[in-house]
């Protein structure tokens, strides 16, 4: 028996293929490359013709245990045969396969394309399994149709016998006109409405006719062409799509005012959680947010992942037992501690301590930090000097003060110098002005008191994964504006570590900047929607992508919110018209305001 190396190199099989390709090999050679080697007395070429000659034209039938008599194969072996079998069969299989497998509305109507010119209304429907592939599409109707004479279970029960994972529906306009009748959509809703309850989702229902078609699927995702029904392994349903579109929520302003909005009146000199100017405040917003919330939501904690000026955390306390409250700036931590820790703290005290500040002889104050930066462009020269004096006397008193009292001055004094700020309303900018009265006057916060409130200074992202409550709100930035640089002289008047300020708008070097307010903001909120551990996801959301200022524009679109909430459950939808923050260049025309709820 030649060793298969005596061979002439020529004649080896993998040589051979090589040099020739497989065409040129007989099919032992080409079981000889699949087997790699013979053994003691048997070369690997002999071997294959043995297995060849044997079972001729039944290798492709051969199993493990036939092929196991055979000396020289083992256990391993005959595995790489019949794998290699399976394999080609497989393929084979595929290939051959008369299976129609349905991915969007092109697919149905090239199914359904003899309906078009019909002279009567055709109802057909489709009837698909787990994997949208074809099992029966069957007439359930001809002649008008009306949501009188059509009985759901005439599609439904054939769907059940069928053991159908999902139906699609084709109508026909003998009209030629594709768009939907009041009917069609009277009818789409009856039968989506009672897909619900049978578990059987309509994908999709079309319009056929000769000047064109209409896919409810492609028009509710707000697509003129082709959508695929299955996105990112989710597979759209009517239904699902329906609830995301219900109309607008209007409630009676004069019953909420009553009912869901606890923050308490202004008392004199003091000042209240919602007294100042903060980008995308929700606090006109709060009655609309909580008369939605207290419908469609239950449950007993509430967290605010992206908590602002944390009114909306304030509301929430009267309503829920539990409160999260989170946001990554400095300054609204500090807030935050301020309003609503539980820590020990002295009334007395406080107004003793702000009342010596208010008296203060500023003209004789030395320079310091705050003023040397910030005098004459923020605030007046003088101002600044008594901000600044302030801020360090708060630090050196620090050992005499408990944590809720250090944070309640610290507050006190970046809300007292909101109302003086030589602003807008943000530090993005100053006025350019000769004279800036010295109008500086501290006031004391109010706190208000939550039993249960958790407070945090996190990146949400990184909050998502440690906690679980009933419902959260979400409300994100949206557009490119960091929030960390437009209240810069909030968060270096909180840190107090006197960093190095650069440009004209006198900032420090970034931190805290948002990837909500960069390119990868889907990215992010996919992923905090996809961690996050609740019962309830409540989103707001206003349109300002249609917005012709760059930094103005939404980095996620409305139909992005969409899509990612549907995959966490059911959603709905309210809208509201608003006027918000705009610096300039945004048209107010159609902004409207959302709220999203998912039940997950
Ligand atoms: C639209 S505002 C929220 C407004 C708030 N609902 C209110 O009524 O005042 C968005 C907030 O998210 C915070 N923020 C942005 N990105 C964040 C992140 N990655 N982690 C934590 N907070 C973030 C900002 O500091 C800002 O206060």
């Amino acid at each position: 028996m030649p060793k298969i190396k005596d061979i002439p190199q020529v004649d080896r099989p993998r040589e051979k293929f090589l040099q020739k390709g497989p065409d040129s090999l007989s099919k032992s050679d080409l079981l000889a490359i699949l087997l790699g080697s013979g053994i003691k007395g048997k070369n690997v070429q002999k071997l294959s013709q043995q297995i060849i000659k044997k079972f001729g034209n039944n290798f492709l039938n051969i199993s493990i245990d036939d092929l196991l008599k055979i000396s020289g194969i083992g256990q391993a072996k005959a595995l790489q045969i019949i794998s290699a079998i399976s394999l080609v069969k497989r393929f084979y299989e595929d290939k051959e396969s008369n299976e129609i497998i349905i991915k969007n509305s092109k697919n149905i109507l090239s199914l359904t394309y003899d309906l078009r010119d019909k002279k009567k209304e055709y109802l057909v429907c489709l009837y698909l399994n787990a994997r949208n592939i074809l099992i029966k599409k069957e007439i359930i109707s001809v002649g008008l149709l009306d949501k009188s004479l059509l009985h759901p279970r005439e599609i439904f029960q054939p769907a059940v016998e069928l053991n159908a994972a999902c139906i699609i529906l084709v109508h026909n306009h003998p009209s030629g006109n594709p768009n939907p009748s009041e009917k069609d959509i009277k009818i789409v809703k009856r039968i989506t409405g009672a897909s619900d309850l049978m578990g059987i989702p309509v994908i999709d229902f079309i319009i056929t006719a000769s000047k064109g078609s209409y896919s409810f699927y492609n028009k509710l995702k707000g697509q003129s062409a082709n959508v695929d029904y299955v996105a990112d392994g989710v597979q759209g349903t009517l239904f699902d799509l329906m609830e995301a579109e219900k109309p607008t929520y209007e409630v009676n302003a004069e019953k909420i005012q009553e009912t869901y909005f606890y923050i308490p009146p202004v008392k004199k000199n003091y000042i209240q959680l919602q007294n100042r100017r903060y980008i995308g405040s929700k606090y006109k917003l709060i009655e609309w947010i909580f008369s939605i919330l207290e419908k469609e939501c239950s449950g007993d904690s509430f967290v605010d992942v992206f908590a602002g000026t944390g009114v909306v955390s304030a509301v929430a306390a009267k309503h829920f037992k539990k409160i999260i409250l989170n946001d990554f700036l400095f300054s609204n931590y500090a807030i935050y501690q301020a309003f609503f820790g539980n820590g020990e703290w002295n009334k007395e005290k406080i107004e003793n301590i702000i009342k010596d500040y208010n008296s203060i002889e500023r003209e004789n104050l030395s320079d310091n930090y705050f003023s040397k930066n910030f005098g004459g462009k923020y605030f007046s020269q003088n101002s600044s000097k008594i901000i600044g004096t302030i801020r360090n006397n708060i630090e050196d008193n620090k050992d005499n003060l408990t944590t809720k009292e250090y944070y309640m001055l610290i507050s006190s004094l970046l809300y007292s110098i909101d109302k003086i700020a030589n602003t807008v309303g943000h530090y993005d900018a100053y006025f350019k002005k000769d004279f800036i009265d010295d109008k500086f006057f501290m006031r004391p916060i109010d706190p208000i008191s939550v039993k249960n409130i958790s407070i945090y200074r996190e990146d949400t992202n990184q909050l998502a994964k440690k906690i679980n409550a009933d419902i959260v709100y979400i409300d994100p930035p949206y557009n490119s504006r960091q929030y960390s640089r437009f209240y810069h002289v909030l968060e270096t008047l909180t840190k107090w570590d006197k960093p190095s300020l650069y440009g004209v708008a006198l900032k420090p070097e970034p931190e805290n900047m948002s990837d909500y307010c960069r390119v990868q903001a889907k990215d992010k909120f996919n992923k905090l929607v996809q961690d996050l551990n609740v019962k309830y996801l409540v989103v707001s959301y206003n349109n300002t992508y249609e917005s012709k200022s760059n930094s103005s524009k939404n980095k996620i679109t409305l139909q992005e919110i969409k899509d990612i909430l549907a995959k966490k459950g059911k959603t709905k939808i309210f809208e509201k018209k608003y006027r918000h923050f705009n610096a300039g260049n945004t048209n107010f025309n159609n902004h409207k305001e959302y709220l999203f709820v998912t039940k997950v």
